[in-house]
């Protein structure tokens, strides 16, 4: 009896040393990865950086523009790096950004930032103001996040001046956020737009806090409350799944649990809505194919590979640069410019990333064997009901789709290149990965996502509404160039079933023509299927799915 109890107390020691052991370890592997982020994105927007004018060119080298956010990203990592003269150029770029912010109270654009500094006046005849077009809500989010970074994390660096001037400049585009209402003025600003909302909420508490204004405490608390209602409802962010804006949203949560006091909503359920975040993208990660199955509710491309998510600079601080889904030379992958942002991602690593459960850690390491994953996700007031997501993970093909009725085609975000609600992808022979996807062009779907099936229904369309694209993705680089069938894809075998008409057509979307242009910077073969003449079936499609 009593040896046994010794040896469990000797196991149990050996476990928590270990354990401690491996704390320390994934500290020392965070602090390792997150400095190389930062080097590397740093070293690239070096190029781009105009020392006489305090900005960063635009990164698609428009003919020697500049621009805004980006800037301000470079800044914070110039505080990060401090070598040299960098935070005297920190502080450049931060006088001009708040220099040229816009101060007029009663213009909706109030309290925000300029895209770039060469643009004419907004609201002005001849430019006209267009929300997401002449200026765009969301910026004051994204610089005003930003300055807070730099005030908590580098005060130290910053004149007392020009920490007041930040804080000045905060106090205005808390104000102006707050003129955004979702459904008035063309704006979308929900809860449930969940990376703009989150920042929101913390943009106010922070500045609310700083600058003792109880009415602005209060107000982005009683957003985050919303956020938060909407959160646990099933424990995932109503912008579910995204590469791009899962990884905004999960900066804007490490503000909330970082730097919001414990009186805070927003301090209380940061870090638990982090860890939940990630369990559900560790879930979701296929290591093999280094990506995050689908749906995705929006997305800049069909593989996390070929596409620069913020999501996967993330994970290259958390498992590192090689295990990451980022190709060697980041800034030649698709929407590539969000490299930019690494700077942030890497100066709030060494905390986010001990909100990283540790079986996630474990799943972007290794594929952990077939399984199922059931999540849903709400987004109001876009969707009638909460959309039902299942996937289906195996060792080198994934399945996933979502289930939904709303109210516009395209998503909350109204994009149909964006909203990805039903994705197939494959390990190819060569390493590559092959994907199927969904093109959004109903109002409602119903899926059935199993061991090698999709099976997509739309339950109030009719024969006007009725067909099924799928965006198939080109071969590998000695696949075949040229598609005609199902037979033509390569990796994959597909047998399709349904109430349509198994007649198909196939048409190209190329970078330099074919019958469409290419998505999210991705070319693909459109497979489509209507529905026979004169059906009055429900308009069901199924692919039986193998990898070959
Ligand atoms: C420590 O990490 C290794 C791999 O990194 C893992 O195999 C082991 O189970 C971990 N031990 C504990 C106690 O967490
Ligand atoms: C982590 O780094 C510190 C110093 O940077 C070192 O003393 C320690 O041994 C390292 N721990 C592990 C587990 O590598
Ligand atoms: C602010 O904008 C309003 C509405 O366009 C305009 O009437 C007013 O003159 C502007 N104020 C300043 C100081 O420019
Ligand atoms: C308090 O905040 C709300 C929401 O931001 C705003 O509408 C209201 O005008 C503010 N009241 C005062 C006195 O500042
Ligand atoms: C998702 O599932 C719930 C619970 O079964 C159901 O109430 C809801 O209608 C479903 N949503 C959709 C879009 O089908
Ligand atoms: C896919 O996985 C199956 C079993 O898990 C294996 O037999 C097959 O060789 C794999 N195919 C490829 C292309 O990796
Ligand atoms: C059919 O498609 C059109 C255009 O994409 C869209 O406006 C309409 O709402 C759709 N109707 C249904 C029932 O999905
Ligand atoms: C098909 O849907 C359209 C748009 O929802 C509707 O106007 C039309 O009456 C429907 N046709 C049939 C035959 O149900
Ligand atoms: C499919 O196309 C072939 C050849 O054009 C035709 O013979 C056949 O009837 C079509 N089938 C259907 C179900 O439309
Ligand atoms: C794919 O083809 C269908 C049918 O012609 C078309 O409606 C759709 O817009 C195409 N999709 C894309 C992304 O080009
Ligand atoms: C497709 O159909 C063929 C012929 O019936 C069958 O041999 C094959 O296994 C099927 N493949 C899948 C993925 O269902």
């Amino acid at each position: 009896m009593i040896a046994v109890w010794k040896s469990c107390l000797a196991l149990s020691f050996a476990v928590h040393s270990a354990f401690a052991r491996n704390v320390s370890n994934r500290r020392n592997e965070t602090q390792s990865f997150s400095a190389n982020l930062l080097e590397e994105s740093m070293r690239w927007m070096d190029m781009y950086y105009d020392s006489e004018r305090g900005y960063l060119f635009s990164l698609d080298a428009a003919a020697l523009t500049h621009e805004t956010r980006p800037s301000v990203w470079y800044a914070a990592g110039l505080l990060a790096r401090n070598e040299d003269d960098d935070v005297e150029q920190a502080v450049k770029i931060v006088k001009n950004v708040v220099g040229s912010q816009f101060k007029n109270e009663s213009l909706q654009w109030y309290g925000n930032y300029q895209l770039y500094p060469e643009e004419p006046t907004v609201g002005t005849k001849q430019y006209p103001p267009s929300i997401y077009g002449t200026w765009d809500p969301n910026w004051r989010g994204f610089v005003g996040t930003t300055f807070v970074v730099m005030l908590e994390e580098f005060a130290h660096l910053l004149p007392q001046d020009v920490q007041t001037y930040m804080v000045q400049s905060l106090y205005h585009t808390t104000v102006g956020d707050s003129y955004r209402v979702g459904g008035l003025n063309n704006d979308n600003l929900y809860p449930a737009y969940s990376n703009p909302s989150i920042m929101r909420a913390f943009v106010s508490g922070w500045v609310g806090r700083r600058v003792h204004d109880l009415n602005m405490t209060t107000a982005g608390e009683a957003y985050a409350k919303e956020i938060i209602d909407l959160f646990t409802r099933d424990n995932t962010l109503s912008e579910f799944n995204s590469g791009t804006y899962a990884g905004v949203s999960l900066f804007a949560m490490t503000l909330w649990a970082k730097y919001m006091p414990g009186d805070s909503l927003m301090g209380q359920h940061g870090p638990d809505m982090i860890r939940h975040t990630w369990t559900s993208l560790g879930e979701l990660y296929n290591a093999n194919l280094k990506n995050v199955a689908g749906p995705w509710d929006r997305s800049y491309g069909f593989d996390m590979n070929r596409y620069l998510s913020i999501l996967a600079l993330q994970m290259w601080t958390i498992v590192g640069k090689e295990k990451a889904p980022v190709y060697e030379r980041p800034y030649l992958m698709g929407h590539k410019n969000d490299f930019a942002i690494s700077p942030l991602v890497a100066i709030l690593a060494p905390y986010h990333n001990t909100l990283v459960p540790a079986e996630t850690l474990s799943s972007l390491n290794t594929f952990p064997g077939t399984h199922i994953v059931k999540k849903s996700a709400f987004s109001p007031p876009f969707d009638t009901y909460p959309r039902n997501i299942t996937a289906w993970l195996s060792t080198n093909l994934t399945i996933g789709a979502e289930s939904f009725v709303e109210n516009v085609v395209g998503g909350p975000a109204k994009n149909q290149a964006a909203f990805t609600p039903a994705v197939v992808q494959w390990l190819r022979k060569d390493g590559s990965v092959g994907w199927l996807s969904l093109y959004a062009q109903s109002l409602a779907l119903d899926v059935d996502v199993g061991a090698n099936y999709l099976e997509l229904s739309y339950p109030q369309s009719n024969e006007t509404n009725s067909s099924f694209s799928f965006l198939v993705g080109t071969n590998g680089w000695d696949g075949k160039k040229d598609i005609a069938s199902w037979a033509d894809v390569e990796g994959v075998q597909v047998n399709v079933s349904g109430s349509v008409n198994l007649n198909y057509t196939v048409e190209f979307g190329g970078l330099r023509g074919g019958k469409w242009k290419p998505v999210n910077e991705f070319e693909f073969w459109n497979f489509t299927y209507g529905m026979p003449e004169g059906s009055e079936e429900v308009p069901r499609v199924r692919l039986q799915v193998e990898v070959a």
